[in-house]
């Protein structure tokens, strides 16, 4: 595989134990690494990423952790054990819930959720943020770096002002990306191309693959895209 295909990692939205390992049989020299969400994980819990992990590839274990500081810490603490690649909490759970699920990783980056790709400025007024979606995916992803963060989630839109703002070797994970076909609940969207353009270090693509009725030629295309377009300076 192309080193910098390495940046894809196919979303593993499946509850079926089965179905997943039967898919990851076919993805599995074509991506860089393996997102477990919370289907799988409400499903099949750790013994279920214990044998996704038996694939050698990295696990970007998206969990989305939002509670108080101190069940943060215990609920991560029981998957940490797992040494995922990745973790990921919501940075609105605040400074020190961050602070906290921070001190105690120990090889697992730990990504902050800045706001959801599925969501856009309407949802913000809905929700009382008084903010464009850019700026204040900005202002989460700065409280989430000083308060000891790996990386954020965030849409390929706000790659340039964060890449701005953040340090080097700073980790930028992108979902909301199609090729071929839309998801619908996805609102801040983007396609392969433009994802490793921005400067994304790990895009994370889901149904278009997972649905498809031919996954691997999706993914080969979807790999295509990503070599055509990388720049070197990412
Ligand atoms: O199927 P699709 O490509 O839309 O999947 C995107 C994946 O990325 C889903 O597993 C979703 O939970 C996750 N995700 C997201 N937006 C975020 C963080 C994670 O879509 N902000």
């Amino acid at each position: 595989m192309n080193s910098i295909n390495k940046k894809l990692f196919v979303a593993l939205d499946f509850s079926d134990l089965k179905h997943t390992l039967e898919f990851v049989e076919i993805v599995k020299n074509y991506v860089g690494g393996l997102k477990l969400g919370l289907e799988f994980f409400t499903k099949n819990g750790i013994a279920g990423v214990e044998k996704i992990k038996k694939y050698g590839l990295p696990i970007f274990l998206d969990l989305k952790f939002n509670d108080i500081p101190n069940t943060v810490n215990r609920a991560a603490s029981n998957v940490l054990s797992l040494n995922p690649e990745y973790l990921t909490i919501h940075i609105n759970g605040g400074r020190r819930m961050i602070e906290g699920i921070a001190s105690i990783k120990k090889r697992t980056k730990i990504i902050g959720v800045t706001m959801l790709t599925s969501l856009d400025n309407r949802d913000l007024v809905d929700l009382c943020i008084d903010e464009e979606s850019s700026e204040y995916v900005k202002k989460l992803s700065l409280l989430g770096q000083k308060s000891g963060l790996d990386g954020v989630v965030s849409s390929v839109s706000e790659l340039k002002v964060l890449k701005q703002a953040m340090p080097e070797n700073f980790i930028f994970v992108t979902p909301g990306i199609n090729f071929k076909m839309q998801n619908k609940d996805q609102k801040r969207t983007s396609n392969p191309g433009e994802a490793i353009k921005s400067g994304s270090s790990i895009l994370i693509i889901g149904r278009t693959i997972t649905m498809s009725s031919d996954p691997l030629k999706v993914l080969m295309e979807i790999n295509q895209e990503i070599t055509k377009n990388n720049v070197s300076s990412n």
